[in-house]
């Protein structure tokens, strides 16, 4: 195939950009200095994926605010049904790419650190836990941060063979910005340069002032042609991305709202009911548990909307696609992959020309987020318009 200039040029600056990146690679891997301002290491011990990213947005927000480089954890995945039948631990870059993150703030992977740092800096003997006072008040001696009690804590510090020798503990603090000046008082990084806590430091869900970090989280290149080539030969554009959260896990979930047990918010709710509490819309259960008839309705009025080619159902359970086959006499392509890997179902629900999500589920959350940075359009089962009261809609 001979070259124009135009794919000549395009090929030399991907190449230089190949060449650039994998030197920067290099270079970072063989010589990590140090930072005097200390570091801080945590366990994503709370939820699957969906939750570990609104952790890991607000724990970038308070390594930040603290000026110490965060440690980056790998994700845990539970795979409990299949092999290897115990969690895996999946460094970070396997999905996204370290590097954007330095745009907001200092970053290196954990294993790196574990690599190239704690044999100097953090070596046994010396490795302190962090913790409420209130947590370590629930072990033996009541003075011992609980680090390794139990799954998903032993397994995720055995991972990268950590084990404490002491802990330090706190109270009357929290990770709100409020108490910044306790923090640096309390914990001066010269005294105490790496802070190993035993969950995010951090709330769920999201703070609404961090919801913006998701621009920093950016898809690995093998995650992008993984997601890209799926795209490409299953569906057709435009197309709708729907999220079906409703397995039996949840549907105990969504009981709680029949007790009115969950107050203005429960779980990821806030991205659509809204982050004030006292202004946060009513919560229905076809937002937490869309039934059938919901699922139909909005897939039909999306894919109007948007005069949809196809259909993709990413789903926790059964897909339903033989029910939304029908509503279109199959004019319209409906497909499922159920991937091994769920991150592919973020990606491609993430590129969908129209998402429909729900509202409650921290998975739908971090497609929103996405969409929401690249200006691409979302609704959820139970409300088309997000932010706006049902009747309020037309
Ligand atoms: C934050 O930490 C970096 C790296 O250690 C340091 O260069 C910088 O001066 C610190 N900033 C502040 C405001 O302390």
């Amino acid at each position: 195939m001979a070259a124009t200039p135009k794919n000549l040029k395009l090929f030399i600056v991907t190449y230089l950009h190949v060449a650039l990146f994998s030197t920067c690679t290099f270079i970072n891997a063989t010589d990590v200095t140090w930072d005097d301002n200390g570091y801080i290491l945590y366990c994503p011990c709370m939820g699957r994926f969906g939750n570990q990213v609104d952790h890991f947005l607000g724990s970038l927000a308070f390594a930040k605010m603290l000026n110490r480089t965060l440690a980056v954890p790998p994700w845990i995945v539970y795979q409990h049904n299949s092999h290897p039948f115990t969690n895996v631990h999946v460094p970070y870059s396997e999905y996204f790419q370290l590097e954007p993150l330095k745009k907001y703030h200092r970053v290196i992977s954990l294993e790196d650190f574990m690599k190239h740092l704690s044999p100097k800096y953090w070596p046994q003997g010396q490795r302190v836990a962090y913790c409420f006072e209130s947590a370590a008040y629930r072990s033996a001696d009541k003075k011992t941060c609980p680090m390794k009690d139990g799954n998903p804590f032993g397994p995720f510090w055995d991972h990268i063979e950590v084990d404490f020798d002491r802990s330090e503990l706190f109270g009357g603090l929290s990770f709100s910005s409020y108490y910044l000046p306790n923090w640096i008082k309390r914990f001066p990084p010269l005294e105490h340069p790496v802070m190993a806590l035993p969950g995010a430091p951090a709330q769920f869900p999201v703070l609404e002032e961090h919801v913006g970090l998701q621009e920093y989280v950016v898809w690995s290149d093998r995650m992008v042609q993984e997601g890209e080539y799926q795209i490409n030969t299953l569906l057709t554009r435009p197309f709708v991305g729907i999220h079906l959260r409703i397995g039996s896990d949840w549907r105990n979930a969504c009981k709680m709202l029949h007790t009115g047990d969950t107050g203005p918010h429960f779980m990821a709710s806030p991205q659509c009911v809204g982050y004030d509490r006292k202004t946060a819309l009513e919560l229905t259960m076809n937002m937490c548990l869309p039934d059938l008839s919901e699922i139909q309705r909005a897939v039909k009025l999306w894919v109007k909307k948007t005069n949809a080619q196809s259909v993709y159902i990413a789903t926790d359970s059964e897909s339903y696609s033989a029910e939304i086959q029908k509503l279109f006499k199959g004019k319209v392509k409906v497909v499922s992959l159920r991937p091994d890997t769920a991150q592919v179902d973020l990606y491609i629900l993430g590129q969908a020309d129209h998402f429909i999500g729900n509202c409650v589920s921290s998975f739908t959350a971090f497609v929103k987020r996405e969409r929401d940075i690249h200006g691409r359009p979302s609704s959820f089962f139970g409300m088309d318009y997000p932010g706006r009261k049902i009747n309020e809609e037309l």
